[in-house]
């Protein structure tokens, strides 16, 4: 079967990682213009690391005689100004913004993670020791960016009015609610693919907590007397970003469905996050109770996922 030979394997996924780079490139020049201070010049540095890792990648396509992916780079192009457009275009932009940049790291994470298994497979340790190395990188960025969730927090909630704070509750309780039902609906899709035995039962069991998520957020909603249309309103901002282009591919593999209920888990960390630092100014102990319950079970889900990496690339 040369299409599933070790060599094609490694050479897809290092097309996959070049795309995300070209992607994360378009973000990390963009990004600092959205946020102010430290805040910006952690994305500046980021660009900097990610101008590196792409060329580091595109070396390596080349040693295997391959070059990026003209096509895909392009859609990925689009897809990282889409995020940039999506987090200027909500009310509290330095929040999405820290909030989809923690999840692609996540991304990259996977990614990387992924091609480090490829490349051992296919005997090539350059390439892997690379990919681990690129891993930690991604890993410490994420890190950086969750060092700055209250500062996200500040530079988002700065223009609101105190008095607002109690509607911004009831917005991020919304936003996280339209998250939970795209994160619910990729759930369901995994269950029609050919997914592994121990990579499905991690997702299902998440499924029935995201179920659980989804009504405990509509109870506090109904508590705080937020008005129905709260919900569907932040679906419609949701809908405003464009899951498809941001997460580059519709994954089609176990790995590629593993690398994005990662991303997509972290993005759901990440919103919990913030949410939390939202309460919390607000004074509303029982929201934070409920963010600190959930977010629990969201990091358990995307370490469940990660745990599964070997196992979903074994069916590739
Ligand atoms: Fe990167
Ligand atoms: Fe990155
Ligand atoms: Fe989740």
């Amino acid at each position: 079967m040369p299409a599933n030979d070790a060599e094609t394997q490694l050479v897809k996924y290092l097309t996959d990682a070049h795309s995300i780079e070209e992607q994360a490139l378009v973000q990390m020049k963009r990004a600092p213009k959205l946020v102010e201070g430290d805040l910006a010049e952690v994305f500046a540095r980021h660009e900097g690391e990610t101008r590196s890792q792409e060329q580091r990648v595109r070396e390596r396509l080349e040693a295997h005689n391959a070059s990026p992916s003209k096509l895909k780079d392009a859609a990925g192009q689009a897809g990282g100004f889409g995020m940039v457009l999506f987090a200027r275009s909500q009310p509290d932009t330095a929040g999405k913004l820290v909030m989809h940049a923690f999840s692609y790291e996540h991304m990259e994470v996977a990614a990387y993670e992924l091609l480090s298994i490829a490349a051992r497979e296919a005997g090539d340790s350059e390439t892997a020791t690379m990919a681990e190395a690129i891993a930690d990188e991604e890993r410490e960025m994420a890190g950086r960016l969750a060092e700055r969730f209250d500062e996200a927090v500040e530079q988002a909630l700065r223009d609101v009015e105190p008095d607002d704070l109690e509607e911004q509750v009831n917005t991020y309780l919304a936003d996280l609610h339209a998250l939970e039902g795209q994160s619910k609906e990729l759930l369901e899709k995994s269950r029609k693919m050919d997914v592994p035995e121990p990579l499905k039962a991690a997702l299902d069991r998440h499924l029935g907590e995201t179920e659980g998520h989804l009504r405990k957020l509509e109870t506090r909603l109904d508590e705080r007397g937020a008005t129905p249309s709260a919900i569907k309103d932040a679906m419609l901002r949701l809908g405003a970003l464009n899951w498809g282009a941001f997460f580059a591919a519709q994954p089609d593999t176990p790995a590629k469905l593993a690398g994005f209920a990662f991303a997509v888990e972290n993005l759901e960390v990440a919103a919990y996050e913030l949410f939390l630092r939202v309460a919390r100014r607000a004074g509303d102990e029982e929201s934070v109770a409920l963010a600190e319950s959930i977010l629990g079970e969201e990091k358990a889900a995307a370490k469940a996922v990660a745990d599964q990496w070997p196992v979903s690339m074994a069916v590739a």
